[in-house]
């Protein structure tokens, strides 16, 4: 008898921005981490990499993403293998296309996190395998399914939520919140300076699926505006990997840092509202750089007050953690066999 092959809707699959997913496999996702922590916190076995090799190639540095795929992986049963920047030739001595093509002969899949998105764009087009945007300077996809099982978590719904994003609106981070939340029917603010706002493409995007989703995105540089019935208020570093331009930074998101002030502005009964941050954080100066912009501006806490990193409002803690378990929703269903047929439609 001849079995018909049913396609899985994600198998083979890269995620290299959030744009290739559609909002209803977003939320697929986001279910489906939701759906692999409840199986690890009682230890349901869920081995769906069984006997596959994982690349994990980090060009910077990272604890969460590089631990969360290396425990994802080996939870799925599969062998993660990290090569580090210089721990192999791409870039100085081969090129993203011929290292493409080695990885791919060899390993399952790949995850890559670096600088420009054309890189992890280049390995997906040339591997063969499935590539994971472990983050970019443009996008930070797997980043985004925590973020997202996260608020699920605690609100016990998505749609018409509010978060406000405060900070560096032109980085990797607003970016990916701001088009993810507009697909999922999440209303996203970005608050910033007005240098910082976000490109008129990435609005563009985000606005195309707001209009589908009902989503209210709102862009602005009055804080007070800005945090205006918030859920959850969200910040990130001032100063991304790859960049350098500290006094730049300080002088104009110094008036952006996350303080009790600012959550008791958005008005929102306290068990109505959360804070997350996507980590590392610069809430004390028990770090190089805190130290180092304490001698030199006098700051001792960064985007966040070291009094909300450690209230009862802050949940960057299960957001973390939560990064490990939606890593592995997305390798699992786009590099195992599961057999997704279809997803419902939100
Ligand atoms: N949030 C995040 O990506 O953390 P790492 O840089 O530690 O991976
Ligand atoms: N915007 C930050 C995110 C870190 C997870 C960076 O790119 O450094």
């Amino acid at each position: 008898m001849t079995v018909a092959k049913i396609n899985s809707v994600f198998q083979g699959r890269s995620l290299l921005a959030e744009k290739d997913f559609t909002p209803s496999e977003i939320q697929y996702l986001v279910d489906f981490g939701l759906h692999l922590k409840a199986m690890k916190q009682n230890h349901i076995p869920h081995k769906y990499l069984e006997g596959k090799n994982i690349a994990l190639l980090f060009a910077k540095t990272s604890t969460r993403t590089r631990a969360a795929f290396t425990t994802a992986a080996i939870d799925l049963g599969a062998h993660p293998e990290y090569l580090g920047a210089n721990d192999i030739q791409l870039g100085k001595k081969e090129s993203v296309e011929d290292t493409a093509i080695v990885l791919g002969s060899m390993f399952d899949a790949i995850e890559y996190r670096g600088f420009a998105q054309e890189t992890v764009d280049g390995l997906a087009k040339h591997a063969g395998v499935p590539v994971w945007n472990g983050l970019t300077d443009l996008w930070h996809p797997t980043q985004m399914i925590a973020d997202f099982m996260t608020v699920k978590e605690t609100f016990g719904r998505l749609k018409g939520i509010t978060l406000v994003y405060v900070g560096d609106g032109r980085n990797n981070m607003a970016n990916s919140l701001l088009v993810t939340g507009s697909m999922l029917g999440v209303n996203i603010h970005i608050v910033a300076p007005e240098s910082l706002h976000p490109s008129q493409e990435i609005m563009d995007l985000a606005n195309g699926y707001a209009a589908k989703s009902g989503a209210k995105p709102m862009v602005t540089a009055d804080i007070a505006e800005g945090v205006k019935n918030a859920n959850v208020i969200y910040t990130d570093v001032w100063v991304s990997m790859g960049e350098s331009n500290w006094e730049e930074r300080v002088e104009l998101l110094t008036p952006y840092r996350v303080t009790m002030d600012m959550l008791k502005m958005t008005g929102t009964p306290d068990d109505e509202l959360i804070f997350m941050h996507c980590l590392p954080a610069f809430h004390d100066t028990e770090t190089e750089y805190g130290k180092e912009i304490k001698e030199k501006y006098g700051l001792t806490e960064m985007e966040v007050t070291d009094e909300v990193f450690r209230s009862k409002y802050a949940h960057q803690f299960e957001e973390a953690e939560n990064r490990m378990h939606s890593i592995k929703a997305i390798m699992a269903a786009t590099a195992g066999n599961l057999f997704i047929p279809a997803v419902p439609e939100i």
